[in-house]
């Protein structure tokens, strides 16, 4: 069993990894029907939860049906990271987790995210902040370094560790990568492989087959893996790795009913927790991945990102599916 602190997570557990605009209540949902046993809000700015903007505070939401739940947030300020963790907390979630990974240049140049992976000495600070905080564990996000030249996460590891972080996720990326080239985790493997690391050690990056999971699991000896856009559109990733990993056979792919099932149950707590009008527009990016693969859907996608009401979309998504039983 692996343990964050007093959560108690499943043997090699799978995690959901934190993704802007995507890892909202309604994505989660479909997700933890698959078996995902840890999940994360998207990152949240502590600037924004101290300013009270109503955007950052509805990203706080969590249900009790999501538990285990962790929220991330970020910032490159120790006193807001402060305060942003003291708000956090008072919502309860199961953890906080801390970005140091997002590569994005808005965050970046504000010391935030993969920005601070430049000034360790600061790492700590604003990670002694949060701790200091909270009671709840503190788990931190990041990669491998900043560049090429300067991959410190084994050093990153134990200084974190050692001020109280509970858990670390590792994205086997550089931030100079984004998101470009091949997740490198013969780092993350080293990180989990340092005796002097006892806190539980995730690896991210690039799985997004049964198959890959578990051949990362043996071959990095990872306490776990976080999954992210292999998720999109495709929450039973969760459900085969588990089956594979248990059985060492592959599960079938969901049905056509069961994917398009699941997308209305998407569109609809969707619409359910953002209101019609967003809760429809938010939806848009996600049905390309749920009609992935599917044969003659072009017209059905075009009429999903045009539609403006969540009736008109349930029937189009009706129409599919029998269109779609017709072809089988
Ligand atoms: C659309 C998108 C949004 C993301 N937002 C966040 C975020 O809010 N916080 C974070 O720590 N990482 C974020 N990431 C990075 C992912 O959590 C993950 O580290 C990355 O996608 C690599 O994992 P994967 O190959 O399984 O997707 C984001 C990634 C994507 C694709």
């Amino acid at each position: 069993m692996v343990k964050i602190g007093k959560i108690e997570l499943a043997d090699f557990p799978l995690l959901l990894a934190p993704m802007e605009d995507v890892s909202d209540p309604p994505f989660r949902a479909v997700c933890k029907e698959q078996g995902v046993d840890l999940m994360y809000t998207e990152f949240i700015s502590s600037e924004g939860l101290i300013r009270d903007a109503i955007k950052s505070r509805m990203k706080l939401d969590i249900f009790d049906y999501e538990r285990p739940i962790g929220i991330q947030i970020f910032g490159g300020d120790e006193e807001a990271m402060e305060l942003a963790a003291r708000i956090v907390d008072t919502t309860q979630p199961d953890l906080i987790d801390i970005n140091y990974g997002c590569p994005v240049k808005k965050v970046v140049c504000k010391g935030a995210g993969a920005g601070i992976l430049k000034d360790i000495p600061q790492m700590i600070k604003l990670t002694e902040a949060v701790v200091r905080a909270t009671a709840l564990p503190v788990t931190v996000k990041t990669r491998l370094g900043w560049d090429e030249d300067s991959k410190n996460i084994e050093e990153v590891a134990e200084r974190l560790q050692d001020i109280g972080v509970q858990a670390l996720s590792i994205h086997g990326r550089t931030r100079v990568q984004m998101y470009k080239g091949v997740a490198d985790w013969t780092l993350i493997g080293k990180v989990k492989n340092n005796p002097r690391i006892k806190i539980p050690i995730f690896g991210n990056g690039d799985i997004d087959t049964p198959e890959k999971a578990v051949e990362y699991k043996n071959r990095y000896g990872v306490d776990g893996i976080m999954i992210g856009r292999a998720a999109i559109g495709y929450p039973w990733i969760f459900r085969e790795i588990k089956h594979y990993q248990k059985t060492g056979e592959l599960l079938p792919p969901p049905t056509v009913e069961e994917r398009i099932d699941t997308c209305m149950r998407h569109l609809t707590k969707s619409v359910e927790w953002k209101g019609e009008k967003l809760g429809i527009l938010e939806m848009r990016r996600h049905y390309a991945s749920y009609l992935k693969g599917l044969p003659n859907v072009k017209e059905f996608r075009m009429k999903l990102v045009n539609g403006d009401s969540l009736d008109e979309l349930k029937g189009i998504l009706d129409e599919l599916k029998e269109q779609q039983l017709q072809l089988v």
